[in-house]
């Protein structure tokens, strides 16, 4: 079997493969753009060919940047259009596709990879971990009053916000929500880029997408937009669905969150996308007004070079741990002491007793913060090697926010 890169040539063979191995077929494009695939890159996407030359099975990388706790940003390629045709599946193909992937990311000094899982049996054997968790709350608008508003769902807005709610139509916005999404993700743990030609070609899912929309618009005092809320009206009895809410200020979100509760002749509505532990439900007045449902994980993060992805992210509580690392599908085990001083981590190849073992997909689930160490070590994924190490790996991996990431790609 050959695996190569395709070309600006041949890649109308990569989106035809693609689609078969999904059962599907590709889309007539439309006016305004809008196919997923529009935001592939040539050079970026690899097909894998029989050795009579048939294509039978594909795979991608977006480029993206991640924001790791403590905001800094890293290179973040983003795996997508994964599939093999039916004709030829369990047979290799798929895992021959990682390891050359994995290897060109590596030889491109990548520090990681990231993707979304169609199902959550398939990559952790080839070393990604479920990192970041996304929910729907659904919330019954005759219930919807926040707290201290007297139960007037859609109140006008009180207390700290001085800005302003507009309403434009998703064509109206022009470049407001690639610009509040890019503040917002730099700030945002978890958050990837949405890079320009994903806004250009339009390819993605709502509010990117050319699917009709309205648009709440936030704009501070001075009259700049800092957060949106793009939303539809729909069945069944006229619920309110929000693709997502985007800002980097909660009393931002409030205000959104408070003037969609607020939209006349809806029965409910629901926000898309939330992050687990969002405060919105205990600002409502009513706590079981607020249904938390879609329970899953989101971002998948696979180590490629785990020193220089523990050193590069933000931590916030000093101490020290050794961690024996196995690497089961690229065949490495190796032992790092990490230091944390100051907020700056230091990680290090050491031949000291290990405090926890772990497998590679686990350390990429714990390295954004968003599962805690004592959970896999509990779930027997992770093994501690002195009492209170999972406590410890607890403490350190903890981030400032908890990550959250609402991308799809
Ligand atoms: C998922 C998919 C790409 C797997 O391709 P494949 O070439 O059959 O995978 P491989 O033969 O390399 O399998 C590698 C291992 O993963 C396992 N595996 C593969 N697909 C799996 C799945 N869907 N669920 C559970 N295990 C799976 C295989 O059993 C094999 O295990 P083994 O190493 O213990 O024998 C293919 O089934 C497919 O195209 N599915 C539809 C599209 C899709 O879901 N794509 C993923 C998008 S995120």
């Amino acid at each position: 079997m050959e695996i190569r890169s395709t070309t600006d040539e041949d890649f109308d063979v990569f989106v035809d493969t693609v689609h078969a191995a999904f059962g599907r077929f590709p889309e007539t494009p439309v006016e305004g753009g809008g196919l997923w695939w529009s935001a592939l890159e040539a050079d970026r996407c690899l097909l894998a060919l029989t050795a009579d030359g048939r294509p039978v099975g594909t795979a991608a990388t977006h480029a993206f940047e991640l924001t790791l706790p403590g905001e800094t940003l890293v290179p973040a390629p983003g795996v997508t259009a994964v599939g093999v045709l039916p004709s030829h599946r369990r047979q290799g193909v798929l895992s021959a596709m990682m390891r050359h992937q994995l290897a060109d990311l590596r030889a491109h000094g990548e520090v990681l990879s990231v993707l979304l899982a169609s199902e959550a049996t398939i990559y952790g054997r080839f070393g990604y971990g479920p990192a970041t968790y996304t929910q729907r709350l659904t919330v019954q608008r005759h219930r919807a009053a926040l707290r201290g508003e007297g139960g007037t769902a859609g109140a006008p807005a009180t207390g700290a916000d001085r800005g302003s709610v507009e309403v434009l139509r998703r064509a109206e916005c022009g470049e407001i929500l690639e610009d509040v999404y890019d503040r917002y993700r730099r700030a945002q743990p978890g958050a990837l880029s949405r890079p320009h030609r994903w806004w250009s070609s339009r390819a993605g899912q709502p509010p990117i997408s050319p699917a009709p929309r309205y648009v709440a618009v936030h704009r501070d005092a001075d009259g700049v937009p800092d957060g949106y809320a793009s939303y539809s009206l729909g069945e069944p009895d006229n619920t309110l669905t929000v693709d997502e809410t985007i800002t980097c200020d909660d009393a931002v979100f409030t205000a959104l969150a408070r003037f969609v509760l607020g939209h006349d002749l809806t029965s409910r509505v629901v926000f898309r996308h939330m992050p687990p532990q969002h405060p919105l439900r205990w600002q409502l007045a009513d706590f079981r007004a607020g249904e938390a449902g879609d329970d899953m994980d989101w971002l998948w993060v696979r180590l490629l070079d785990v020193p220089r992805a523990l050193t590069a992210r933000g931590w916030f509580t000093d101490g020290e741990l050794v961690l024996d690392v196995e690497d089961p599908f690229l065949d490495e085990h190796d032992r790092y002491l990490l230091t944390v001083r100051d907020g700056k981590a230091d990680c290090v190849p050491t031949d000291r007793e290990p405090d926890l073992s772990l497998d590679v997909c686990d350390l990429g689930s714990v390295y954004l913060g968003g599962t805690a160490p004592s959970t896999l070590v509990r779930a027997g994924h992770i093994r501690a090697h002195r009492p209170d190490a999972a406590a410890l790996a607890d403490a350190l991996f903890r981030g400032d926010r908890s990550p959250h990431c609402l991308h799809w790609f």
